[in-house]
């Protein structure tokens, strides 16, 4: 058996699996707390109330843990937290982000790391750290990630010395070059002001990177579990996927994501797509918006009624809300990057003012600015031969309707899952099965595991409504 982890920004989830077949045999799942900054210590308690719903860790061979990308998790010298963690979703740091572009330029930026650095991204952090908690930044022996942070406290260890990452994620850091897989220390050490922090090392896709003390993992099969190195979160979730050149994925969570696995690095001055790494040694271009999922929430809470009523509602209006358009930049908005950004709702009058439009209008947004992404992917060359639609928004029968008709084209469905976790464990398959063979190194050794069916998703295509987000969209930037 194998466990996968994810460690996401609303809760901690663990399933445990055949390392062969794939097959679910048994999960749970613990609640993070709410907000921006977050303790670390936190996720460590939610994983182990996580471990235990599941059962228990004992009789597991092999564990990966993936999680929420970019958050900034600061270690003294002991190995203690500082500060709570300031989360991919936390905008405090637009300013630090907009300071490090103009002081290098964009280009740098984009070269260097993949990536044009915005408030979610973990060097603009860092430098706000330095600037805003001197004393705190003077603190720091070693920065990691969320899923770092969790690895190490499974390993047991207490030496820095010992943090582990791996290429996906530290790819998110904005000090970390994809291209050679080596840190950028130059770029961080001119946003952080020091140098001589430890960074983890970042191991290689399939390599076991130690065994887990904690939890008693393993110890019903003789030995202890091998530690895979782990992977953000969306990377994660295109492993469990097996996603492809060619294949994007639509993520629908807490956060919209646009991804594509592609088998060259990718870099983006304009800082739309942020050209990261994925967890199989290939690329993942990734457009992100942090409005998503919680805008269908708002308007629900607004709206009085439940996801069920929210997806009738918008269901029972026409294409395009008669005019009725959200620009849904609720917590600031990464793409397009305006931090600071607050929501408008356009088209309004008398008659269009109704609930029906209102739902629809959320729904259509938050597709809307994914389509954006897609536009953004496609216009640096990369091929778009097929888009999934995951994440738990994707369970509406709102969204599997209004997807296809924003974007003008067929959606697949893939069923439902814990993409992340599942990708976690089936890294953890592809590193026990490393371990056994002593060989290989292609993804032609990763384990196939039987994958449930995909469904396709259409709609007739409506072009309008994306040309009316655009100038609702437009207006708001001219204003802003
Ligand atoms: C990716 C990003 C989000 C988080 C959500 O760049 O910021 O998708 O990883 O967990």
């Amino acid at each position: 058996l194998v466990a996968g982890i994810d460690s996401s920004t609303q809760s901690c989830k663990v399933v445990v699996r055949d390392a062969e077949t794939g097959a679910l045999v048994r999960s749970g799942a613990a609640p993070h707390p709410a907000g921006t900054e977050v303790d670390p210590r936190a996720w460590w308690d939610a994983l182990g109330v996580a471990v235990r719903e599941a059962g228990g860790l004992e009789d597991v061979s092999a564990i990966s843990v993936g999680g929420q990308q970019h958050g900034m998790v600061v270690l003294d010298a002991a190995g203690e937290v500082i500060r709570p963690a300031l989360l991919w979703n936390d905008s405090r740091s637009g300013q630090a982000a907009a300071d490090l572009v103009s002081e290098l330029g964009a280009a740098a930026w984009a070269e260097g790391t993949g990536t044009v650095p915005v408030a979610s991204i973990t060097v603009t952090k860092l430098r706000w750290l330095a600037r805003h908690e001197p004393e705190n930044a003077a603190r720091v022996a070693a920065v990691c990630l969320p899923h770092d942070y969790l690895t190490w406290r499974l390993s047991g260890s207490t030496s820095l010395d010992d943090l582990v990452t791996d290429a996906s994620d530290a790819s998110g850091t904005g000090y970390f070059d994809g291209r050679t897989g080596t840190y950028r220390r130059d770029l961080l050490a001119h946003a952080f002001g020091r140098d001589d922090v430890v960074l983890p090392r970042v191991a290689g896709p399939r390599e076991a990177v130690g065994v887990a003390t904690a939890f008693g993992a393993g110890s019903a099969t003789g030995r202890p579990a091998l530690l895979g190195p782990g992977a953000g979160d969306n990377a994660a979730a295109a492993l469990a996927l097996g996603l492809g050149p060619g294949d994007v994925a639509i993520s629908l969570g807490t956060s919209g994501v646009v991804s594509a696995v592609v088998a060259q690095p990718v870099s983006d001055p304009s800082g739309t797509v942020a050209g990261f790494s994925d967890a199989t040694g290939n690329f993942l271009p990734l457009v992100v918006t942090v409005n998503c999922a919680q805008v269908l929430d708002a308007t629900r809470r607004v709206l009085g009624v439940d996801v069920d009523e929210l997806a009738a509602l918008a269901l029972a209006a026409p294409a395009g809300a008669q005019g009725v358009t959200l620009v849904p930049y609720l917590q600031g908005e990464r793409t397009p990057n305006l931090p600071d950004a607050t929501g408008a709702m356009h088209g309004l009058t008398l008659e269009t003012w109704t609930r029906e439009n209102v739902a629809r209008a959320a729904f259509e947004a938050i597709v809307s600015s994914l389509a954006v992404g897609i536009d953004a992917v496609r216009d640096l060359g990369l091929e778009v031969a097929s888009i999934r639609l995951l994440g738990g928004a994707a369970k509406s029968p709102a969204l599997r309707e209004i997807a296809p008709s924003v974007l003008g084209r067929d959606v697949l469905l893939p069923a439902a899952g814990e993409y992340v976790a599942d990708g976690a464990a089936r890294q953890a398959a592809w590193v026990l099965a490393a371990s056994r063979d002593g060989s290989g190194d292609g993804l032609a050794d990763l384990p196939v595991w039987e994958t449930a069916g995909t469904e396709i998703a259409s709609a007739p295509a409506a072009p309008h409504v994306r040309e009316q987000y655009a100038r609702a969209a437009t207006q708001f930037l001219d204003r802003a």
